[in-house]
């Protein structure tokens, strides 16, 4: 079976800062909380001092996706290389990298597609302010914003705020959360997510202020809950758990308020955000231009109603596992229709197609997938190749739900898959890879850092050669 892609349709694939660059404090480039937590396992993993070397490897690196056809390049811009803390001097030489890479990928014909933060906030703001816990931090964003707006978006037409807003702000540690009091800590965590929906607002007004013809969207991490029964309390479950991880997150972002059921909830649990007059209509008027979502897997839930043990207003750790809403509460379980990559993802890919219909057709704005990739241990076999035909299935199948989400009448506007070359796995350094192209460091032998064309390199250039029509 074949799909159709449109003719502009961006074959491209993805990276961030933080997992690939390296070159952690070279050039002036600031400490990030990113830096910060994954020093704190550099005795058992890998962590960003290097990373991928792609600071030292970049010429050859996009040669690499040259040669791969690659139409877009997804990465993200380590905003301590550019302001090394936060919201003070320019580094002049963080401008010249990036600007090196943006001109060098122009010429390489591959539209440059910019992340302004994934998971790297500038360490120096969390001294200086707890970070997003601050209202500060956003007029910092802003700034931080309109500089590379305004250095790189001459060339830059294509923006994406925050990386994954709606999981990074559950998650203590790349939010910086130290509060051991659990009523306090979703308090801050509440006021935090706020600060970064007013970022969001004022980078998306300021992209449309400052870049001709700029484009600006979120990234959001996709949430598709299946309910574990069709009793109609699993089927409130599966849906809450959406709203709750994920759908509240992009009806601020389109709407500029949140939906009364996140409202309810944070009402009920005290935790309204600190707002300011003049807040409301400034959310209103950032008007994205796209949606990009990444998506891993999927999940299932079942209802849990509130009971002694579980009484209704528990808080719960961070949310993960059983989560509370007003009435009762929410578990994940593991979904035994499906299989599950050796990390746990489960894989699925009639998800994606479930998920792409769900956003265009609530919202109608053009969709990019920006994240979607199979973490593995890759092997380096004696032939001196990488044959991850498991990584070619997972790929194949998942274009195909794309395809068929276009049959379905869903604009989409590209595919930019994880990753571009091997980097650093978030919890599990280069143990966990999900490179189209191998990068030779284990987690605690940098080794010769050679870029080695994985079978799926070869594979996903094909693609690209027949726009789709041969997977
Ligand atoms: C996404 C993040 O949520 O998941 C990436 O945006 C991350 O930064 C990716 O690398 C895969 O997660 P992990 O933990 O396997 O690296």
């Amino acid at each position: 079976m074949s799909y159709t892609f449109p003719k502009n349709f961006w074959w491209g694939a993805s990276s961030s800062a933080f997992q690939i660059e390296g070159g952690w404090d070279e050039d002036g480039k600031g400490m990030t909380v990113a830096d910060f937590n994954s020093f704190k396992r550099s005795d058992k993993q890998a962590d960003s001092k290097v990373a991928s070397d792609f600071y030292h490897h970049w010429e050859e690196d996009i040669e690499l996706m040259k040669e791969m056809g690659m139409q877009a390049y997804r990465f993200s811009i380590s905003w301590a290389r550019i302001l090394p803390d936060g919201d003070g001097e320019i580094n002049p030489k963080g401008i010249a990298f990036y600007n090196k890479v943006i001109d060098k990928l122009l010429e390489s014909g591959i539209i440059p597609f910019i992340t302004l933060y994934h998971f790297d906030l500038p360490y120096a703001l969390v001294t200086k302010y707890n970070g997003w816990e601050c209202r500060d931090c956003a007029y910092a964003f802003e700034r931080y914003a309109r500089v590379c707006f305004e250095a790189f978006g001459d060339r830059v037409k294509y923006w994406q705020v925050h990386n994954e807003q709606n999981l990074m702000m559950r998650v203590d540690e790349r939010m910086n959360i130290n509060e051991p009091d659990p009523v306090k800590k979703e308090k801050i965590r509440a006021q935090m997510d706020y600060h970064m929906f007013l970022a969001h607002a004022l980078s998306v007004n300021a992209c449309h202020e400052l870049v001709e013809g700029g484009k600006i969207g979120c990234a959001v991490s996709s949430t598709v809950t299946y309910p574990m029964t069709n009793k109609p309390e699993d089927v409130w479950a599966a849906r809450m758990n959406n709203q709750f991880k994920t759908d509240y997150c992009l009806d601020v972002h389109m709407y500029g308020e949140y939906p009364g059921y996140y409202m309810a909830y944070l009402k009920e649990q005290d935790m309204v955000p600190a707002m300011d007059p003049g807040d409301a209509e400034l959310l209103k008027s950032a008007k994205m231009d796209f949606i990009a979502l990444n998506y891993y897997r999927t999940l299932t839930a079942c209802y849990l109603p509130a009971d002694d043990e579980h009484p209704k207003g528990t808080r719960l750790e961070g949310m993960n596992e059983v989560d509370y809403d007003m009435y009762g509460y929410w578990k994940i379980e593991k979904n035994t229709n499906l299989t599950a990559s050796e990390y746990g993802a489960q894989i699925d890919p009639v998800g994606l197609r479930i998920v792409l219909n769900e956003y265009w057709n609530r919202y109608r704005l053009p969709l990019i997938i920006t994240e979607n990739g199979l973490g593995t241990a890759d092997v380096l076999t004696e032939d001196g190749k990488v044959h991850d035909d498991y990584r070619i299935d997972y790929m194949k199948r998942h274009i195909e739900a794309i395809g068929k989400a276009i049959e379905d009448g869903v604009q989409m506007m590209g595919y930019c898959p994880w990753s571009v070359i091997d980097l650093l796995s978030s919890h599990q350094g280069f143990r966990k890879r999900y490179g189209l192209v191998y990068v030779n460091r284990s987690d605690m032998d940098l080794k010769d850092l050679a870029r080695i064309r994985k079978d799926s390199f070869y594979w996903y250039q094909n693609v690209i050669r027949t726009n789709g029509k041969k997977l």
